[in-house]
């Protein structure tokens, strides 16, 4: 039985006062609810603030990127180890914003992930197409590219700190979600793919998220598809009444 997982990925939003004051709302709104697991992504600035509202509750914390290098001369990069330090359990690797505007190519994205699950945490790694891919009917294609150079190196055993977030680029902050159709069909494609690259058992036990415009409205229906494990949630993340509408279609 995999457990659903709700994320909320704070993207470059929120003040050092509202994102404590979020975090403070959705600890409680969650309680002890431990029915699925549910995590915040902070911007790195407010980690620390964050983690100290968090700390003892059910809601993980999570980073938005990392700098694949345990430390060194990299001006302005966050380590993994720095990550672990101040809390964090997950991180976000490979979002379609970062391989979109910041150009984050697919080796690059490999690095981050082996450098997160070294360091012990667990990675979120995105994968998605464009409008263009999709209406070239290249969907697949670009999923497999993205798994199987994202995945390069990761052994079935390190998979169990992995999750797949399944986000088209055209859904993302667009108001336009996938339907839970296309939704099934992506995530049942990465998860055979997986299990051809880890084996059966990893695939069967991987959670895959989704995410592109998860509101409150269309939730239920996503996170009822079969192979649809849970949802990688941005704009509806900033406030915690929609945030835990969302969690809670879960169940
Ligand atoms: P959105 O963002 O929910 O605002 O579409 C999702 C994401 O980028 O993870």
């Amino acid at each position: 039985m995999r457990k659903k997982f709700i994320a909320g990925n704070w993207k470059m939003f929120t003040t050092a006062a509202s994102a404590e004051q979020l975090a403070n709302a959705v600890v409680k709104g969650l309680g002890s609810e431990s029915r699925f697991t549910a995590a915040v992504c902070p911007p790195f600035p407010y980690l620390e603030r964050v983690a100290n509202v968090v700390r003892g509750s059910p809601v993980g914390l999570g980073a938005q990127n990392l700098y694949p290098e345990k430390e060194g001369a990299f001006t302005g990069e966050v380590s993994p180890t720095m990550l672990v330090d101040l809390g964090c359990r997950y991180v976000i690797v490979g979002h379609s914003e970062r391989r979109h505007k910041l150009r984050e190519s697919d080796s690059f994205i490999n690095r981050k992930v082996q450098a997160a699950l070294v360091a012990g945490l667990s990675v979120i790694l995105c994968v998605g197409e464009t409008l263009e891919e999709r209406e070239a009917d290249q969907t697949e294609k670009v999923l497999d590219t993205q798994v199987t150079k994202g995945l390069a190196g990761v052994s079935a055993e390190a998979l169990q700190r992995l999750v797949l977030a399944y986000e088209p680029v055209w859904a993302i902050g667009t108001g336009r979600n996938a339907t839970p159709d296309q939704a099934q069909q992506a995530h049942a494609f990465l998860r055979r793919r997986v299990g051809e690259l880890c084996g059966a058992e990893a695939a069967a036990s991987l959670i895959i998220q989704y995410g592109g415009s998860v509101k409150p409205d269309n939730a239920a229906q996503l996170l009822h598809q079969p192979d649809v494990d849970g949802a990688l949630v941005g704009g509806a993340s900033l406030q915690a009444e929609p945030f835990l509408a969302i969690a809670r279609a879960a169940l």
